[in-house]
């Protein structure tokens, strides 16, 4: 398979993640996420359809942009109540083999001293198969109850991503030497201290003395992923990220977008090949056109318009209940997230965008039909868009990945568009088709900061 499309299932540890309404449905399992059961059998599931990953998005804070107060969000469930993602890890480590497991966690939400040693423990208990969404935050909540008084500054919140990964390069990558544990019982030696070091880290906003408190895991550094794409996040995106999600609201658009990255990449001494690109996307597919369409009325009739202003609102940091529908978005500033405004020109150039139109493109960005078309429309975002993986929203759950995996995921494999079979060894192995090792690929910046490199 030549560039195979990687899929993972998109989902948050909540009642309602991206399309609203739908957990009133009876045919969701939304409302039992606060059991394992449900996820135990998603994980399975996807790993059945040869799914890459089951990905975890997450937040800190409540929405409480949309009229001044969190109000809507509590009401309609959005991303509200949210519980921790990497909780989930181990269990759905257990009974999966294959299967990669990602959780985001935002740098502004716990010191990278203590993150670092939890990923690594993850790492050891999936035998390699962990990775991180790197995010900087939006939510202005969020940043209030982490005592930051209020968010930072967009570019500041990734100049403190920067060094946040600087310090977890260090633990993970130039801690422990390779051959530092012997777990020598005849002499009584567990491991040598002349191979376990400190890293004294001393920064603007962290000072880490070190060592490491794990022992290297099986990837030691975990697969990167990351989310932003400002100008900023794309440029940390080149330097830090394996997989960047994107939300372009087009074929055209996503094009513009990887080609960029790839741009990017190359800037920052990397190959356009050391990153992996995933559009986020929402599929309704049944055996009949006519039974889709009859399904994405099921969608429409349960969505709610409340909990997607509530959502949005949060995303663009600006209040819709506050704003003309009809008005152009221009060039809207906002400390939440600029890089949907920058998608918006990357897909339509000429265009004039309404705040109307955003919400409509955010809405509906979905594919529509039998299991040929749906195929059909991937290979083009795929071939024409340029991306590497698609990120599946789900409508109902299991229900969106049971209906992919049983009818899509068979064609677009007799296309040779998507795997049959894993590829042996960890996370990142898996990922990049055994194209890069269990550890970050050497173009990587993290390396640098291996003992070797450090020593040299
Ligand atoms: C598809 C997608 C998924 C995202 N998931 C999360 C998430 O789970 N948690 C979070 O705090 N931010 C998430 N973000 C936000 C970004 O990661 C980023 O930290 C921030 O909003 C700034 O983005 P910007 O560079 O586009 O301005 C996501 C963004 C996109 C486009």
């Amino acid at each position: 398979m030549s560039r195979r499309l990687r899929l993972n299932a998109f989902t948050m540890n909540v009642v309602s993640h991206i399309v609203q309404g739908q957990w009133t449905r009876p045919d969701t399992r939304q409302r039992d996420y606060t059991s394992l059961e449900p996820w135990v059998e998603l994980a399975k599931l996807l790993e059945k359809g040869r799914f890459d990953a089951i990905f975890f998005a997450d937040v800190i804070g409540a929405y409480d942009v949309y009229n001044g107060n969190r109000d809507a969000a509590v009401r309609r469930a959005v991303q509200f109540p949210v519980n921790d993602p990497s909780a989930l890890i181990p269990a759905l480590g257990l009974v999966t083999e294959h299967l990669g497991l990602a959780f985001t966690l935002s740098i502004l939400q716990e010191h990278p001293f203590s993150f670092a040693r939890r990923a690594s423990t993850l790492d050891h208990y999936t035998r390699g198969r962990v990775g991180w969404n790197i995010v900087t935050s939006y939510l202005e909540n969020a940043a209030n109850n982490l005592g930051y008084r209020g968010l930072p500054l967009h570019d500041t919140r990734y100049d403190r991503g920067d060094e946040y990964l600087d310090v977890v390069y260090k633990l993970w990558e130039g801690s422990w030497e390779d051959d530092a544990v012997l777990a020598d019982t005849e002499r009584g030696v567990y491991a040598d201290p002349a191979k376990v070091h400190e890293i004294d880290h001393r920064g603007e906003y962290y000072d880490v003395a070190g060592p490491h408190l794990s022992e290297p895991s099986p990837q030691r550094t975990p697969v990167l992923f990351q989310a932003g794409s400002s100008e900023r996040g794309r440029e940390f995106a080149a330097r830090h990220a394996e997989a960047t999600f994107i939300s372009a609201r087009n074929i055209r658009g996503a094009r513009a977008n990887v080609d960029d990255l790839h741009r990017r990449l190359v800037l920052a001494g990397r190959r356009p090949d050391d990153l992996l690109v995933f559009q986020g996307l929402t599929v309704i597919t049944a055996a009949t056109e006519g039974e889709a369409r009859r399904k994405e009325r099921e969608v429409q009739e349960h969505l709610s318009d409340e909990g997607t202003f509530a959502v949005v609102s949060g995303w663009l940091g600006t209040d819709l209940s506050a704003v003309d529908p009809d008005a152009p978005v221009g060039d809207l500033r906002t400390n939440a997230q600029q890089g949907i405004v920058k998608s918006l020109a990357e897909a339509a150039p000429d265009k004039t965008w309404t705040f109307r139109d955003l919400i409509f493109s955010i809405a509906n960005r979905r594919i529509v039909g039998t299991p040929e078309h749906v195929a059909d429309e991937l290979e083009r975002w795929h071939v024409d868009g340029g991306i590497d993986g698609v990120n599946l929203t789900y409508t109902t759950t299991p229900g969106s990945f049971e209906d992919f995996i049983d009818g899509v995921v068979p064609v677009l494999q007799d296309r040779g568009v998507v795997q049959r079979e894993y590829h042996e060894g960890t996370f990142r192995e898996k990922l990049f088709d055994g194209r890069v090792g269990p550890r970050l690929a050497d173009t990587h910046p993290g390396t640098a900061y291996r003992r070797k490199a450090v020593v040299a």
